[in-house]
């Protein structure tokens, strides 16, 4: 174990090149606006079939866009010129996935694995975002856990696969001289996050200021630790600033603090806000179609104390988080276009209150 490191932000001495794929994308857009206002120049390459922020956006603070996919984008420049590359770039969701039957595991792995490469030839950092779905296992995990493979396959399993398969790949690229980390987020939330694909809090949020049913799947009785985007931002940062991080290693990043079940979710959701929906218990198959399948994990908590050991601490609580979904939704509808099948969730004639 590394030993702790202070969490140093970026100054002006250490200004860097950093690209970040899926950058108008949930997380990749608040890591590109951070290191963009610390001073650094960013470039993004997002291929716009999920983002949640426009390309305008991002080039009004000065940053570079390039709307094209990784591969498009790695095969036309042929090198790249980057001291740290943030790869954030996949299908993602429950029900996103189901939007790439028989492609997902192609698409990660191959769009990963250039960028890998790319990385070991510029002798760039690679910050690689994986997932803790990786594990394929109930409890509470840590990194010394050995994943589980499913023997029944899914588009979800095969999102999980096509992750722990990218982590692979660029371990041996690693023997190469390859410097990399890769995070494996949990439950990731914040303002921007769009219901589309399938994640349950923007779903809650917008389904509680239209007054329309909060739709809890199952018995609501899984349990999940909600990990605020700039908390998880504070750790690519922090990654960033650490020799340590960057030795093939990978990292739970999670806030076991914001732990609860997705009904404790949907009533604390109804109470903040103020709101009169009612839960309603649903199948999930009934929105997404008879392809959806649950998470192997009822519970997936996560241990993070090599995470913690780089000196990095999740702050914001669940409430806080909540709130701050709120007012974003308040006042903008949701970003992305219904291409999931949850319009039942949330019928399109119904925009969120105010
Ligand atoms: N949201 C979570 O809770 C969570 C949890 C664990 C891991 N992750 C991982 O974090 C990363 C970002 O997820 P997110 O929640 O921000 O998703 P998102 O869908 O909001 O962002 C992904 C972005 O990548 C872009 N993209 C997809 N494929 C691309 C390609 N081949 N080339 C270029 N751009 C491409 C999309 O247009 C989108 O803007 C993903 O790798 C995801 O697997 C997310």
């Amino acid at each position: 174990m590394p030993p702790p490191q202070r969490l140093t932000m970026l100054n002006d001495d250490a200004r860097m090149r950093v690209i970040v794929t899926g950058g108008l994308g949930f997380i990749g857009s608040v890591t590109a606006l951070r290191f963009n206002a610390a001073g650094n120049s960013v470039l993004v390459v997002d291929s716009v079939e999920s983002n949640v922020v426009s390309a305008i956006d991002l080039r009004a603070v000065g940053i570079e866009v390039i709307e094209d996919s990784v591969a498009n984008y790695l095969a036309a420049c042929g090198t790249i010129e980057a001291d740290l590359v943030v790869h954030a770039a996949s299908p993602v969701g429950a029900a996103g996935v189901l939007r790439h039957p028989f492609g997902i595991a192609e698409h990660i792995v191959g769009a990963t694995a250039a960028v890998g490469k790319a990385c070991l030839a510029a002798g760039a950092r690679l910050c690689h975002i994986s997932s803790s779905e990786v594990y394929g296992l109930d409890g509470v995990l840590s990194e010394r856990t050995s994943p589980r493979v499913p023997v029944e396959h899914s588009a979800r399993v095969e999102y999980a696969l096509g992750k722990l398969t990218s982590e692979a790949v660029l371990a041996g690229l690693a023997r190469r001289g390859l410097k990399h980390s890769c995070l494996r987020p949990f439950n990731v939330v914040g303002a921007r996050q769009s219901r589309f694909g399938g994640f349950v809090l923007p779903t809650f949020v917008q389904q509680a200021l239209a007054g329309l049913p909060i739709t809890v799947f199952s018995d609501g009785g899984q349990t999940r630790a909600f990990l605020d985007v700039e908390d998880l931002v504070d750790f690519i940062v922090a990654a960033a600033s650490s020799q340590h991080a960057f030795q093939s290693a990978c990292f739970n990043v999670g806030n076991p603090a914001n732990s609860c079940s997705i009904l404790e979710l949907a009533q604390r959701t109804r109470v903040l806000l103020c709101s009169s929906s009612q839960i309603e218990f649903v199948d999930a198959t009934e929105i997404y179609g008879p392809d959806y399948v649950e998470g192997a994990s009822r519970h997936k908590l996560c241990h993070v104390e090599r995470a913690l050991a780089l000196g990095w601490r999740p702050h914001r609580s669940l409430d806080e988080i909540i709130r701050a979904v709120a007012e974003h939704y308040r006042v903008r509808r949701d970003m992305r276009n219904s291409d999931a099948r949850d319009n039942h969730a949330l019928p399109a004639r119904h925009s969120p209150a105010r």
